[in-house]
């Protein structure tokens, strides 16, 4: 079960965190993992670990926020492959502050880079899936987009609109057999979570049943899961991966 043998997937955002241990446990259930990111050097190392344990992986430098980058670096992916079968969008960036003071720069860039950055990525995936009539969407969105939090208006909102978006597009695509899901993990260790004290740390840890931090692994099995073929049946979903922090 959940084998993704011969499958290409692409990571956004794989250098590091949920995205990188994405890469990795795609590569474990077979799939040829293309990890897109800005910073090259990580991925180059990603890619040799990958292959180091027996996987295939390709490395493309991707700022989902630029529109152009976005294009070309689909078009050497699909050169290279032929096909995309699974795209994880993953890139995400934080700019907190109290929404009163945001500024619009703060506002934009995080819009830009983890809601319109995804919709730039699908819409490159979109044709040759449509004409494969297969493929695996999947949008990372957060636990706050069902619960809020404050100093994050910007992430917040980007993260709901990714839901909606992970729907409408469910929909759109879904007599042509591709699916569209969302994984909204909860308080993952990652270096976006680094800058927490252990006093906070700590804090969040009692609000979490399961009673600790999640891993990145955690994220990545789901996300396995939601790309295999068993899940075919699954669409429109957002997928909880929060330890019961919030349960919806
Ligand atoms: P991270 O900051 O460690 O990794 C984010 C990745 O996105 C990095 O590789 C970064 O280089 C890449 N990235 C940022 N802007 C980019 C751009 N314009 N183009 C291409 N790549 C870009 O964060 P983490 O924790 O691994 O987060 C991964 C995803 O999980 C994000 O979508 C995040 O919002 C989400 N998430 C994380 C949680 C956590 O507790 N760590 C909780 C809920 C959601």
């Amino acid at each position: 079960m959940f084998s993704l043998k011969d499958k290409v997937a692409v990571v956004t955002g794989a250098s590091q965190g949920i995205g990188r241990e994405t890469a990795l446990a795609l590569a474990e259930a077979g799939a040829k993992v293309v990890v897109a990111a800005r910073n090259e050097e990580k991925l180059a190392a990603l890619v040799q670990e990958i292959a180091g344990k027996g996987g295939e992986a390709f490395a493309v430098k991707l700022d989902v926020a630029d529109a152009e980058q976005t294009k070309a670096a689909f078009k050497t992916i699909l050169e290279k492959f032929g096909r995309v079968d699974i795209l994880v969008n993953n890139a995400a960036i934080t700019r907190d502050g109290l929404a009163m003071r945001m500024k619009a720069d703060d506002w934009d860039a995080v819009l830009r880079t983890n809601l319109t950055g995804a919709h730039l990525c699908i819409q490159q995936v979109l044709p040759g899936m449509m004409k494969a009539r297969a493929g695996r969407i999947i949008n990372m969105a957060s636990v706050v987009a069902r619960m809020g939090n404050a100093g994050q208006a910007n992430y917040v909102a980007a993260k709901a609109g990714l839901i909606g978006l992970t729907k409408a597009i469910a929909i759109e695509i879904a007599s042509r057999n591709i699916t569209v899901n969302a994984v909204a993990p909860g308080f993952i260790e990652t270096p976006m979570t680094d800058f927490l004290s252990d006093k906070v740390k700590e804090e969040l840890k009692t609000r979490i049943p399961l009673g600790r931090m999640g891993s990145g692994r955690d994220v990545a099995a789901a996300i396995v899961f939601l790309a295999s073929d068993e899940a075919c049946y699954i669409t429109g979903h957002v997928l909880d991966v929060n330890g019961g922090m919030y349960l919806a």
